[in-house]
């Protein structure tokens, strides 16, 4: 099959970075992401096989792409995640090969992931406080986290990230903590605007707090903030304080920046979706276990890449009433539709 990294979307939009989801399970119930106390699973059966995701990962390489990131739900709970790295990790096109994870499982994984072949981990850490972690995201191992945390700088990656929800009423009062934490460890932390994503199905605009608002909270304490130049395709906005210390803002919610998404997203169940808010994906599990070979595969892939119009973030933005994106209901309807199904 041809190399090919030319094509581009309705928009001129290169298809570069693929988010692969390994299991919709997760360990977590994030408020802005499960809130509810019960959820659909994707049936077992339908779950991709390291195989099945390998050959996948082969033709999108093929197409173009040169970033590969894992998530999940939590992409740990999927188990010898490192046996799929180690795979993903031999192919010669591939730039680019990180996971995000929300931490619990990484101290135990770290060193076998990064012999593996991984070469960078995000980690996602919200609070630094046990007890909010506890009600906001029910779970006690919040001191498993900050492991899983040290554990990743020790391993040796390439780079350790840190992803961080800001939510009004909940942690928009650690911001600084969050900063001096990530600070004296040498990790940059990213903060991340709360999106009407499927499954934040308590979303409201009040909660939301701005990049403007998250910038003028870290300038009144550490003076000017300064922009740097990041490449175009990255969702977060990269910032360093007086100190020379970096940070990101990804300010989906206010600021979208659909017009440079490079992105698609590959469901646990091998569905595949292009835009976080899409509301119909490929079923490229049908073909792959139809008996469809690669070159036919990367037709469909290529055909619904070339027709892609979607902005969703933007076309929130423009909404004048904005709420959440679905109701429970019309999650139970097709799990897909979630973020911790999609992968973020
Ligand atoms: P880097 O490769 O380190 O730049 O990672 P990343 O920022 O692409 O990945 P990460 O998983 O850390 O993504 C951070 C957050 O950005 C996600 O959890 C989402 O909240 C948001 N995000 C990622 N992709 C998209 C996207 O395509 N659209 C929108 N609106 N938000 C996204
Ligand atoms: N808003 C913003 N980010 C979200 N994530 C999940 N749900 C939301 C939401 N409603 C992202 C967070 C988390 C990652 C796994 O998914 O960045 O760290
Ligand atoms: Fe939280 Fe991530 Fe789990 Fe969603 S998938 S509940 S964001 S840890």
């Amino acid at each position: 099959m041809p190399r090919d990294a030319s094509f581009r979307d309705a928009y001129g939009r290169p298809l570069r970075n693929l988010r692969i989801s390994v299991t919709d399970r997760c360990n977590m119930r994030c408020r802005y992401c499960m809130p509810e106390a019960e959820y659909v699973w994707l049936p077992r059966q339908s779950i991709l096989s390291f195989e099945e995701i390998d050959r996948l990962a082969g033709i999108f390489l093929d197409l173009g792409v040169r970033k590969l990131r894992l998530t999940g739900g939590e992409p740990l709970l999927r188990h010898d995640l490192s046996a799929l790295v180690r795979r993903l990790a031999t192919h010669p096109a591939l730039g680019d090969l990180a996971l995000t994870t929300n931490g619990i499982l990484l101290a135990r994984h770290a060193d076998a992931l990064r012999s593996a072949g991984l070469r960078r981990v995000t980690v996602s850490l919200d609070t630094l406080r046990p007890e909010r972690m506890a009600s906001f995201a029910r779970t006690a191992r919040h001191g498993e986290v900050l492991e899983g945390i040290t554990a990743g700088t020790a391993a040796g990656f390439d780079s350790v990230k840190l992803n961080t929800v800001v939510m009004r009423g909940y942690n928009e009062d650690e911001l600084l903590d969050l900063l001096e934490f990530a600070r004296v460890r040498g990790l940059e932390i990213r903060f991340i605007e709360y999106m009407d994503v499927g499954g934040a199905t308590q979303w409201d605009m009040g909660q939301v707090v701005s990049r403007d608002e998250i910038l003028a909270a870290i300038a009144a304490r550490h003076g000017p903030v300064q922009a740097l130049e990041e490449h175009a395709w990255a969702p977060a906005e990269r910032f360093r304080l007086a100190d020379g210390t970096t940070f990101g803002v990804i300010a989906s919610t206010t600021a979208p920046f659909c017009r440079t998404c490079d992105r698609a997203r590959l469901t646990a169940d091998g569905t595949l979706f292009l835009c976080l808010y899409g509301e119909r994906g490929l079923d490229l599990r049908e073909l792959l276990r139809g008996g469809a070979s690669d070159p036919e595969i990367a037709v469909r892939v290529r055909e619904v890449w070339a027709s892609r119009t979607d902005r969703g973030a933007e076309d929130r933005a423009g909404l004048d009433r904005r709420g959440a994106l679905y109701q429970i209901d019309g999650l139970r309807a097709d799990p897909r539709r979630e973020m911790h199904t999609r992968g973020g």
